[in-house]
């Protein structure tokens, strides 16, 4: 049975990976989404793939304030409201202790992943209110426990978290839920990119497989289905939830092969 069914869902990063998936579980719903992505290509190839007239596409730099406006603006004009924002897109460089992350890469970490959600909520909670719709942030397992190697990138998703939780206090009163979704490993073009600048990338897959309890490294079919049951009225008294979609990978004491730790 339909969920979703004409809920209209602005999905940022929904072009590639993750929100690709979260975009075709939204559509099986009976949802409208509008995509939004940093580059044509990547829309146009989701625009393929799904190939859906439910779907639509806009080009948007999720971090300028300008872009995330016009987007907002132009679903409205076309659809009459907002029930969902999704802030799924992200990035993940550079794989590098703190002392080694430049200020650009720290200022387009933060900006892409949290600045983000400002920029949709300061265009899009009016909308949201009307219709006492739903946000829904992608964080990660890391930013509840951190990763090595990694540290900007945890610290964006340790600030996903406390909005998810803020953000759910202060619009509360007007009935408009906010919760998060938490992977650990998601086989993505993101993580295909960060094995690769890990120092025995051969060993990755299997370690990805590890570190997850139920013994596998997932698709994103998995926290897209999380996010449709988030976006749904059977979570309608769920709010400030970071909901782990990680397998078990939080609960540790399992004997995990890692690889060789980095010497600083
Ligand atoms: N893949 C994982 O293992 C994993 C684990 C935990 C959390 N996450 C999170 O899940 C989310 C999706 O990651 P993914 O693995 O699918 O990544 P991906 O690289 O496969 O896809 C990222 C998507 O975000 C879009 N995007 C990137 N920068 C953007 C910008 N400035 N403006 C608009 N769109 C932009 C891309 O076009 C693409 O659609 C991210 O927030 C990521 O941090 C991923």
């Amino acid at each position: 049975m339909e969920q979703l069914t004409n809920k209209i869902i602005f999905l940022t990063g929904g072009s590639a990976g993750i929100g690709l998936e979260c975009a075709k579980k939204y559509l099986q719903n009976g949802a409208v989404v509008v995509i939004v992505a940093n580059t044509a290509e990547s829309l146009r190839t989701a625009k393929q793939i799904l190939n859906n007239e439910k779907a639509h596409f806009i080009l948007c730099d999720v971090a300028n304030a300008h872009d995330v406006e016009q987007a907002i603006k132009e679903t409205l004009q076309l659809f009459g409201q907002i029930d969902v924002i999704h802030n799924n897109a992200g990035v993940a460089q550079p794989s590098s202790p703190i002392h080694n992350t430049s200020d650009d890469e720290w200022d387009r970490l933060f900006d892409v992943n949290v600045k983000s959600i400002m920029l949709t909520a300061r265009y899009g909670i009016e909308a949201l209110k009307k219709s006492t719709g739903c946000i829904i942030n992608t964080s990660s397992l890391v930013g509840e426990i951190g990763q090595d190697n990694h540290a900007a990138y945890a610290a964006t998703k340790g600030a996903v978290n406390a909005l998810t939780k803020s953000m759910a206090l202060d619009y509360a009163s007007c009935k408009v839920r906010v919760n998060a979704v938490a992977p650990a490993g998601v086989w993505t073009d993101m993580l295909r990119k960060w094995s690769n600048e890990q120092p025995d990338p051969g060993s990755m897959e299997r370690y990805l497989n590890n570190i997850h309890a139920l013994g596998y490294c997932p698709e994103g079919d998995v926290v897209a289905d999380a996010c449709v049951f988030l976006a749904s009225e059977n979570a309608r008294f769920i709010t400030g939830h970071i909901m782990p979609v990680s397998g078990g990978a939080e609960l540790g004491y399992r004997v995990v092969t890692v690889p060789e730790p980095v010497v600083l």
